[in-house]
């Protein structure tokens, strides 16, 4: 391995078992051979335009007809432009329209065990009442508005309301700190906060409130904070800033007409971490994601209306936008939300909400899989899981022997795993096989979504010159064309999008993710190119976690690097050097609150190392890859010729020990 991007990377997995997809799968799928499968990718392939152009007239409300399908002026791309429609009343005035309204769209479970169902006429009721507080409030189209709220139904409403009156939201996700909501409130120059008194998790209301308080102190923007009550006993709320939910939406109309918006208006920003301390607010606009989000998610979990579909993940991530919010309800899915943690009260809750809801497909992460394995099989033992057909996979590679658990102990061996690679950028699925078609194997994700065309690149070493490279090497992954759901850009800052993703490669959208094709045509990630670390299944950039260190006042210097864990995929080392302070287990403490206190608990380092000086190349670039050898516990065999200062190394080593 290399620190460089266009070092050569080693294939080490060498997996060659192969699970087709049973008969009966197969026959009841809408995409139900592999033959079928190619002649829609070839086809979608040959008039990339023509194809999205059909999906959007076919599977969109229109309030007006799109005129130009693409304007592509590279990197900026504008689909369906002139038409308008409206993301929320997709998700919900169509279906009540076609007389769905009676159709559960979420089944919702708190961590405490209270339940509720929401039928698609009560989600459109309470979003128009939303919307309409919204309105009495001030928002205006086009305004930011922050969300920081657990998972409960009125978080799907929050985001649908916003789209409804045409308003952008930004979800941040409720493990985030003051600092961070801070931070998003700030670059998105947000008008309005929607969040709650707290939320459950394992078994503790958190105090969302108090940290949104402390967020509002430094977030001058924010005129004013929409608090629900979720767990009640009060909070205090600022005269004139604060409102609740409930006395927002007293006495406002159920009435409340979608805002016709064009293709183009921004739908969503959404954080998330890239190779730099500053988080990239990655934008995503109306039609075009829409589309996406709905059709990746029909053709990948081969959607029928009697499924009920469970993505585990948070709203406040990608995956819980494309596939709890947008995806699904665009669908008119009916879906199980679930507030909590997975071992809350017990390691079974999954299993036993699987069994209660009888969900038929189950979309989850890796770090989730391998945590239910360490819990144990007598947890998945008591519990009827025959109501699954279909099981899925996000976040990060799962690894064969999670695969292999996931398909014998929870699909029972029945259910086809659709291991789905893309990410926040990407807007929905990108690689995933089609579970009816493509006969997966464990640990790639198979084969790329219609549409979508996949491109592995690398420097040629002798003429240095980008080429694609040959079956089974590595390299840069790359798509070659623009998809309706990509992002637009990075939220005030066209620059960084360029350079971030357009560069590197030209006219090519960089994924920062490298990745081979096997012989039969399949594609295996492997890994991300960037500094950047893949914790549980969410992004965290080192310099990030550097960042926040450097920021006490005892660190001269950090270095963060991810080596592997057997949970969380990987987990956070880093590297400290100290001013003139000792390096005690009190001090190791000190750091880790203060990171959980700069960014959130997600980013609290597992391993806090001191050393007297941190290994760098003469110019000055810290060499990641010897500390990611150390972190790991293997003895360095890389290069050090760059190395400035060859005793460091030996040091380092030996501060380990000490
Ligand atoms: C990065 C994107 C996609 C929503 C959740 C994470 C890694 C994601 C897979 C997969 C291997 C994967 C990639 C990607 N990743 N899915 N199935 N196999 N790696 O979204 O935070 O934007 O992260 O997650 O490295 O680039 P995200």
């Amino acid at each position: 391995m290399s620190d460089s991007p266009s070092g050569k990377i080693s294939n080490v997995l060498n997996e060659t078992r192969i699970f087709p997809p049973s008969p009966s799968f197969s026959q009841q799928s809408s995409i139900g051979s592999m033959a079928q499968y190619q002649a829609i990718y070839d086809a979608s392939i040959q008039d990339v335009e023509g194809f999205w152009a059909k999906e959007a007239r076919e599977h969109l409300h229109w309030f007006k007809p799109f005129e130009t399908t693409l304007e592509w002026n590279e990197p900026f791309a504008k689909w369906f432009v002139g038409g308008q429609t409206n993301v929320s009343y997709n998700c919900l005035d169509v279906h009540v329209n076609n007389g769905l309204g009676d159709k559960v769209a979420i089944y919702w479970e708190g961590e405490p065990g209270d339940q509720r169902t929401v039928t698609y006429s009560d989600l459109l009721r309470d979003v128009s009442l939303f919307a309409n507080g919204l309105k009495k409030l001030g928002v205006q189209k086009g305004d930011r508005i922050s969300i920081y709220m657990p998972m409960v139904p009125e978080l799907a409403v929050a985001m649908l309301a916003c789209a409804r009156v045409g308003a952008i939201h930004s979800v941040i996700f409720g493990g985030f700190s003051a600092e961070a909501i801070a931070d998003r409130n700030n670059d998105a120059q947000a008008r309005f906060l929607i969040t709650a008194d707290g939320g459950y998790r394992r078994g503790k209301p958190l105090s969302l409130k108090q940290t949104a308080d402390e967020a509002l102190a430094k977030s001058p923007s924010i005129e004013k904070c929409i608090v629900l009550s979720r767990v009640g006993g009060g909070t205090s709320m600022q005269e004139g800033r604060d409102v609740w939910w409930h006395d927002l939406i007293d006495g406002v109309s159920e009435n409340c007409p979608a805002e016709p918006m064009d293709s183009e208006d921004s739908l969503f920003i959404l954080y998330t971490s890239g190779s730099t301390g500053k988080p990239k607010g990655i934008r995503h606009t109306t039609a075009g994601y829409n589309l996406y989000a709905k059709r990746t998610f029909q053709w990948v979990f081969d959607h029928k209306p009697d499924d009920i579909f469970w993505c585990t993940a948070d709203c406040g991530w990608i995956t819980g936008h494309s596939y709890i919010v947008y995806g699904p309800m665009s669908a008119g899915a009916t879906q199980v939300m679930y507030e909590g943690a997975p071992n809350w009260p017990q390691e079974n809750r999954f299993w036993e909400l699987i069994e209660r809801y009888k969900v038929t497909i189950l979309y989850t992460a890796p770090t989730a899989i391998r945590s239910f394995i360490k819990w144990g099989d007598h947890h998945v033992d008591k519990h009827d899981l025959s109501s699954l057909r279909l099981l899925g996979s996000v976040g990060e590679g799962i690894n064969p022997e999670a695969w292999m658990w996931y398909y014998e102990k929870i699909g029972g061996g029945r259910c086809p795993i659709v291991d789905t690679w893309w990410q926040t950028e990407t807007g929905g699925i990108m690689m995933s096989p089609l579970p009816g078609a493509i006969a997966c194997k464990p640990g790639s994700c198979t084969r790329p979504l219609p549409g979508i065309i996949p491109r592995i690149l690398q420097h040629d070493p002798a003429s240095g010159d980008l080429v694609d490279v040959g079956t089974n090497s590595g390299g840069m992954l790359c798509i070659e064309k623009p998809w309706p759901g990509m992002l637009r850009g990075i939220w005030g800052d066209d620059e960084r999008y360029k350079q971030q993703y357009w560069s590197m490669v030209p006219h090519m959208y960089l994924t920062g993710d490298n990745a081979r094709q096997d012989e039969d045509g399949y594609y295996w990630i492997m890994g991300r190119i960037d500094d950047v670390i893949n914790v549980s299944g969410h992004r965290l950039s080192t310099i990030e976690v550097e960042s926040a260190l450097v920021s006490h006042p005892a660190v001269a210097e950090a270095a963060a690097v991810g080596r592997p864990d057997e949970i969380k995929g990987q987990a956070i080392a880093v590297f400290v050097t100290l001013k003139s302070h000792e390096p005690t287990d009190e001090m190791r403490e000190i750091l880790k609150k203060h990171v959980r206190k700069e960014i959130g608990a997600l980013a609290v380092p597992d391993d806090v190392r001191f050393t007297s000086a941190l290994p760098k190349t003469r110019s000055g670039k810290i060499m990641r890859r010897l500390l990611r050898d150390i972190a790991a516990g293997k003895e360095g065999t890389g290069d050090t010729s760059t190395l400035e200062d060859f005793t460091v190394l030996v040091r380092l080593r030996n501060d380990d020990e000490s």
